[in-house]
């Protein structure tokens, strides 16, 4: 029994990062991505954001919230912190002025200012419950087709759209 407990904490020292685990913007608090003194951005952003990252759409760098998000999540050669970077995992397309009506149909409520971003698939405040801080409930990620079906209707199984998600939006304090 002692021996398991010491290899437990053994792998705490070894692995300490395991401490974060899920909620995980939630040990941010709001001044990390927000800062009432030190405004970069229209939404008063507390990281100047990523200006390393070229946009593979446009050969500059990302704007607005999406140059947010990669200030943290890219690689450090890229310009980022190296946390969850989203070449790692990610190859759908994001950062995009217009969107092609033919491939995707993407709610009004999840653009901003007609451009595709981060936020159009995450809402990334504390108070999302969803998993990966995806903008619908998604079971955990087990159910992830009612999710790409947000944008991409045409493609899913009917049973899926009939009865449209919620979206999770945490931008309306009036509600
Ligand atoms: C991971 C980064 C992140 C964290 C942490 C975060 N925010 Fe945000 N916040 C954003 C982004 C990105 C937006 C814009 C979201 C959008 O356009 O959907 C935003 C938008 C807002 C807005 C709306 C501003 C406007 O002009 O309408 C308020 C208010 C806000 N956040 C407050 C908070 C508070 C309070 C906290 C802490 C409880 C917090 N945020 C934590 C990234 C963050
Ligand atoms: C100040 C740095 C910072 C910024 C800016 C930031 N994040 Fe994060 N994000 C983090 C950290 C730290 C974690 C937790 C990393 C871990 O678990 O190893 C995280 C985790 C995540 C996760 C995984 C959540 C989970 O449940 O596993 C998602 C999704 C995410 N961020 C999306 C975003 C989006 C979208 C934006 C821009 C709106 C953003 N983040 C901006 C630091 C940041
Ligand atoms: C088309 C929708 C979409 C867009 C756009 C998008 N994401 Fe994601 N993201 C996802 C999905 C789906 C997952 C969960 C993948 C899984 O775990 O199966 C995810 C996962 C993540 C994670 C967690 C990765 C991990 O290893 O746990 C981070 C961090 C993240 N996204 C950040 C971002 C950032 C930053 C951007 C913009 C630069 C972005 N995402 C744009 C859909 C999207
Ligand atoms: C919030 C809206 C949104 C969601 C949710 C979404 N997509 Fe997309 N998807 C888009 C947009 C926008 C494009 C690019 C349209 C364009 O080319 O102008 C796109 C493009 C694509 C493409 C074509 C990629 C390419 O390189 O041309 C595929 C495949 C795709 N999405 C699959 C998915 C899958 C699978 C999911 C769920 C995991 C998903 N999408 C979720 C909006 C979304």
């Amino acid at each position: 029994m002692r021996y398991v407990t010491a290899l437990a904490l053994v792998a705490c020292l070894l692995f300490p990062l395991s401490a974060f685990g899920a909620g995980a913007h939630d040990d941010l608090n709001c001044v990390e991505c927000h800062s009432i003194h030190e405004a970069k951005d229209e939404i008063i952003f507390a990281v100047p954001g990523n200006t390393v990252d070229k946009n593979p759409e446009t050969g500059l760098p990302f704007s607005g919230v999406t140059a947010l998000c990669l200030g943290c999540h890219q690689t450090a050669e890229k310009g980022g912190q190296d946390i969850l970077p989203i070449d790692a995992h990610m190859s759908h397309p994001y950062g995009l002025d217009t969107v092609n009506p033919k491939v995707a149909r993407v709610p009004d409520k999840l653009l901003r200012e007609g451009k595709f971003e981060c936020v159009s698939c995450h809402d990334p405040h504390p108070s999302n419950p969803n998993y990966k801080y995806l903008r619908v409930d998604t079971d955990g990620g087990s159910n992830m087709q009612v999710f790409c079906a947000v944008c991409h209707p045409r493609k899913a199984d009917p049973s899926v759209t009939a009865t449209p998600p919620e979206i999770f939006d945490s931008m309306n304090e009036a509600m």
